[in-house]
């Protein structure tokens, strides 16, 4: 049998498939590569090219491959475009997961593990966030997110589908021998804006806003290695396929870090000056948010190992500099 990876070209994605394939798992990908990459996929992953709005591709993948398990990271997720975009990103990720799940039900597969974030809380009650905290995302994309989850759920309880939703903090850091990493058009993300600053490709990293109600004033983010997080969907289909029933799980460190303070780690690990300014506030953004990921822990059995900030900038690092252009091939004149 074979677990089927939405979105196995993206970053989170392809760590997912590079880990499932570790582990001995045949994997079996979809990606439209709109924000994906092909360079991304796993050369012993069987790949279909196309979108998962369209019913009639899935079904023929589902036809064609013995599929007992979906993964599902195949959505799009920056805050700030979703609140100038909200129909795509419901047409995108809402209605694209509701023609998953009639596709599932149709061929009888009965497990889903599925992407989602932290972007579902909005500004937390209180921090570490825990998953019986208030839901009442800030903007489009935690709203989207926080519909999928309902989908599955009501999907889940009529048609005998168990599925484990992980709502992420803030990924960061690469595999470590840096074959894949994170490369985003454009970028939006603090770390790789750090170090495309240490590669001298930006000027400097602004700061958006040292005036939040934080120790040095500049907000604070709770960051969680790659690695470890795709360690916890292996886990989270394990559980399912040995019969745990539906849940929600964080996946965080429970530990927060500044701005400056990511900053300040960055010019240790690479031993580059790294020029940063403070700027504005972005719209949207709450001050604080950490994780509370003891459930994921006590029920998965989550050991989340390379989860220092440390450790993310290095692996990371590791990426950035071996490949200063990503997965584009630079043509030489
Ligand atoms: N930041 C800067 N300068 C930059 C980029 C970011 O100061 O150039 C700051 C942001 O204001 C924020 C922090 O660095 O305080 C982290 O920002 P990111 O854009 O890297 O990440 P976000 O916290 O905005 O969002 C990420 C994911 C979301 C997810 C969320 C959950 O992108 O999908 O984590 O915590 F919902």
């Amino acid at each position: 049998m074979s677990v089927l990876v939405l979105g196995g070209a993206g970053y989170i994605g392809s760590h997912a498939v590079y880990q499932l394939i570790d582990r001995g798992e045949e994997v079996v990908v979809i990606d439209n590569l709109q924000t994906g990459h092909k360079e991304a996929l796993h050369s012993r992953a069987t790949f279909y090219h196309g979108d998962i709005r369209d019913a009639d591709f899935l079904h023929d993948v589902f036809t064609k491959e013995a599929i007992d398990a979906v993964i599902h990271f195949a959505a799009n997720s920056l805050v700030g475009e979703s609140m100038d975009k909200p129909l795509d990103y419901f047409d995108n990720n809402v209605y694209g997961t509701q023609v998953l799940l009639q596709t599932m039900v149709d061929h009888q597969v009965k497990h889903v593990v599925f992407s989602s974030t932290a972007a579902t809380y909005g500004e937390p009650e209180s921090v570490p966030i825990t998953e019986m905290m208030r839901t009442e995302p800030t903007s489009t994309y935690g709203e989207t997110k926080l519909t999928m989850e309902k989908l599955m759920k009501w999907t889940a309880r009529a048609h005998g589908i168990s599925y484990v939703s992980l709502r992420y903090f803030n990924v960061a850091g690469a595999r470590e021998n840096a074959e894949i990493g994170e490369d985003h058009q454009p970028e939006t993300h603090l770390v790789p804006i750090i170090l495309q600053a240490a590669l001298g490709q930006r000027d400097q990293v602004t700061i958006f806003g040292d005036d939040y109600d934080t120790p040095d004033g500049t907000c604070i983010r709770d960051y969680v290695h790659i690695e470890d997080l795709i360690e916890a969907h292996l886990l989270a289909l394990n559980y399912l396929r040995t019969g745990g029933s539906s849940d929600i799980f964080n996946l965080g460190s429970n530990q927060g870090f500044s701005v400056k303070e990511m900053i300040e780690t960055a010019r240790t690990v690479t031993g580059k000056e790294i020029p940063a300014v403070i700027g504005e506030r972005r719209a949207g953004d709450p001050s604080t948010l950490i994780a509370s990921s003891e459930k994921a822990k006590q029920i998965l059995g989550w050991n989340p190992e390379r989860t220092s900030i440390n450790r993310i900038i290095t692996d990371a690092w590791n990426w950035h500099s071996k490949n200063p252009n990503g997965y584009r091939k630079v043509v030489k004149k």
